[in-house]
């Protein structure tokens, strides 16, 4: 049993996010197709005191119960019935409304972390159950391999990594403002199209990915959030074509923004595309290039 244990939290893109609806719940039936990216977080965890503590790197994050941290160690704890203390520590490198699942992706490895932490007390399926009790994306990053969600997000299946994506790497640039989830959702209401999808798009670009090359499958990449996102903030609409323009073989918006996301074949031209990038928009916005 650790008694300190370090675990990265990943970030994730939709290479697909297509809303086919809303629910009557009010949340919004889609398909989406998410693939997990090696750009972390780190969380601690120790088995210490009486109660929950936990700690951010950022002060400008609460600690409380609005954090998906706290909430999933807390819904944790009770499922477990533990009575024990755990100290828990967030490195915050993701930035935050960024469309990253930076938030999800941190209470999916306080799932997975604790129950290293206290020797596997919760099944898969259980962690299953508790994730989706607690938002739309944290199942996906129980497995942090690339997936098919639906429903609202919460039924995940997983995929082996695509071919034509093998190589490849990712540049995410994120514009220094971030858009709120609830905000792109309602503001929908106001792009029908964008609304009410036809299902069948994820498939056809998962039989892309698995079987052709990326320049064609990145021509289906498609993200109905954009709608509401790029109306109100048409320097992201100008971030994609200036990527496109310059040598990515695909470009969008992830989740519900703001981070703009591209793939590219080499690190040289990622780096060299950022370059250019900057002297266009200027060097104020967050930027990273990872490995697929
Ligand atoms: O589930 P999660 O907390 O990630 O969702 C944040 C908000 O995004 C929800 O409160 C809802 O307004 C919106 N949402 C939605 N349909 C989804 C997922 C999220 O309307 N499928």
């Amino acid at each position: 049993m650790p008694a300190l244990l370090q675990k990265q939290s990943p970030c994730k893109v939709n290479l697909l996010l297509s809303i086919l609806g809303k629910r009557p719940d009010g949340f919004h039936e889609l398909e989406t197709l998410m693939h997990p990216v090696n750009f972390f977080d780190r969380l601690d965890f120790s088995r210490t005191g009486q109660q929950l503590e936990l700690t951010c790197s950022d002060a400008t994050l609460p600690t409380d119960s609005q954090n998906l941290v706290h909430r999933a160690a807390t819904a944790f704890l009770q499922a477990t019935g533990i009575s024990e203390g755990v100290r828990i520590h967030l490195e915050k490198r993701i930035p935050q409304a960024a469309g990253l699942g930076g938030g999800s992706g941190n209470a999916a490895t306080t799932l997975l972390g604790l129950n290293e932490l206290f020797d596997n007390p919760l099944s898969p399926e259980k962690l299953d159950t508790l994730a989706a009790s607690l938002g739309s994306d944290i199942n996906f990053f129980l497995q942090a391999k690339p997936a098919l969600a639906k429903g609202r997000g919460e039924k995940v299946t997983s995929l082996d990594f695509f071919p034509a994506m093998r190589g490849s790497f990712f540049i995410l640039i994120h514009p220094g403002f971030g858009i709120s989830t609830p905000w792109a959702y309602q503001n929908l209401a106001r792009f029908p199209a964008a609304l009410n999808g036809q299902p069948g798009r994820a498939e056809k670009l998962i039989q892309l990915l698995q079987t052709s090359d990326l320049q064609t499958a990145g021509r289906e990449f498609y993200n109905s959030l954009e709608a509401p996102a790029l109306d109100k903030y048409p320097i992201l609409a100008l971030y994609q074509e200036f990527l496109r323009e310059h040598g990515a073989a695909a470009t969008l918006m992830s989740g519900s923004g703001s981070t703009t996301f591209a793939l590219i074949n080499s690190q040289s031209a990622a780096e060299k595309l950022l370059e250019r990038f900057k002297v266009k928009f200027g060097a104020a916005v967050w930027t990273a290039v990872v490995p697929v």
